[in-house]
């Protein structure tokens, strides 16, 4: 193993700490009212719906934001699904009146819609929604972003979320809604597959970086197999031991710290009370990404434009700087100088 110079920020999670286990913990997302299901992956969930969507109801347009990741297209082929996009504006909200007006030439089409980086939808998106529903189109929302806040009601006929982005767990998605079950039946989940998720953050809570990433990319290849496969066992349990309260008040004031180590004049880009990470509009996101990761800051961008929306507006200029609960004031600060020593170099 190689010495380290600086304590690594961010990429994949390793197990959770202790102080982060209860004997039983509140699951946000699961309301007594609302039903769910879990699959392996959000990709697989994303791809149950459309199956369902295609298969029995006869879709094949799905409209899409036209900030969306390869992950959130692969699972409407373009063999089966015409792609149409909508525009976000510059905190990445849905342009309500453009996605209104596709849907007007689209009869029974497919919606897929998101609020990013943990924002929550505000009252414009839940009221265009309700309207397209009423139209006859249907509507999946992406709660990847959010699920540490997705304690009301989903909107839409059906909410997704990939678990693996802001929990400490190797796979899992979650389907909820009134669309959940006939989804979850129709699509006849094989038992969970095994793939080195688990393996990865055991060698990386070891210290074994090298180790951890070479199974984590043998765990990220298996996952990304969209055919539909039960959550592990391992992760189910996982799920309901976990604090998620005390993994959402970390990102909280993680966020909170960051802001305000970051440079004066940086952009606000989303208000959110549980941020999945703080995204910042910069010149160079790539020059920055690699300049951090010099500092062992690791920093994904989201997300590299999918070749389906090679037309789009989409916003290629963000990096998002990790605040999840592993880190502390000490480790944001770290964050905002490194950031800051790079904006005015
Ligand atoms: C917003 C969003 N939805 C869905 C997915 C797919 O999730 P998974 O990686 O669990 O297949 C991703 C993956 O990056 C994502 O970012």
């Amino acid at each position: 193993m190689t010495p380290l110079r600086f304590t690594p920020i961010g990429s994949f999670f390793e197990l959770a700490n202790d102080d982060l286990v209860r004997d039983v913990a509140e699951i946000p997302w699961q309301q007594p009212d609302t039903s769910l299901a879990y699959l392996q992956s959000g990709q697989q969930a994303l791809r149950a719906c459309a199956s369902y969507l295609s298969e029995v109801e006869g879709r094949d347009i799905v409209v899409v934001p036209e900030f969306a990741c390869d992950s959130m297209l692969a699972p409407f082929p373009q063999a089966e699904w015409t792609l149409v996009s909508f525009p976000v504006d510059a905190s990445l909200r849905p342009d309500t009146h453009a996605l209104s007006t596709i849907i007007s030439q689209h009869e029974r089409c497919v919606v897929l819609t998101m609020a990013y980086f943990g924002a929550a939808p505000d009252s414009e998106h839940i009221a265009t929604l309700q309207i397209l529903q009423a139209k006859g189109a249907r509507v999946i929302e992406d709660e990847t972003h959010r699920v540490l806040t997705a304690s009301t009601r989903p909107i839409g006929d059906v909410a997704v979320a990939s678990l693996r982005k802001t929990i400490p767990v190797p796979d899992g998605a979650y389907l909820r809604g009134v669309l959940a079950p006939a989804i979850l039946e129709h699509s006849a989940p094989e038992g969970p597959r095994s793939h080195p998720g688990w393996e990865a953050m055991e060698a990386k809570s070891a210290g074994d970086l090298e180790r951890a990433g070479e199974l984590f990319t043998q765990s990220d290849r298996a996952l990304s197999q969209l055919e539909p496969a039960l959550l592990s066992p391992r992760t189910l349990e996982a799920l309901s031991r976990l604090s998620h309260r005390q993994l959402a008040n970390r990102r909280t004031s993680n966020a909170e710290a960051l802001r305000s180590a970051l440079p004066v004049n940086h952009e606000i880009l989303v208000e959110a009370s549980v941020p999945s990470h703080l995204p910042l509009r910069v010149d160079e996101p790539r020059a920055m990404q690699q300049a951090l990761a010099k500092q062992a800051i690791y920093c994904p961008i989201h997300w590299p434009r999918p070749p389906r929306l090679a037309e789009a507006s989409f916003p290629c200029d963000l990096i998002s700087l990790p605040i999840d609960h592993r880190y502390n004031r000490a480790d944001m600060s770290r964050i905002g100088t490194a950031v800051r020593e790079l904006v005015n170099a």
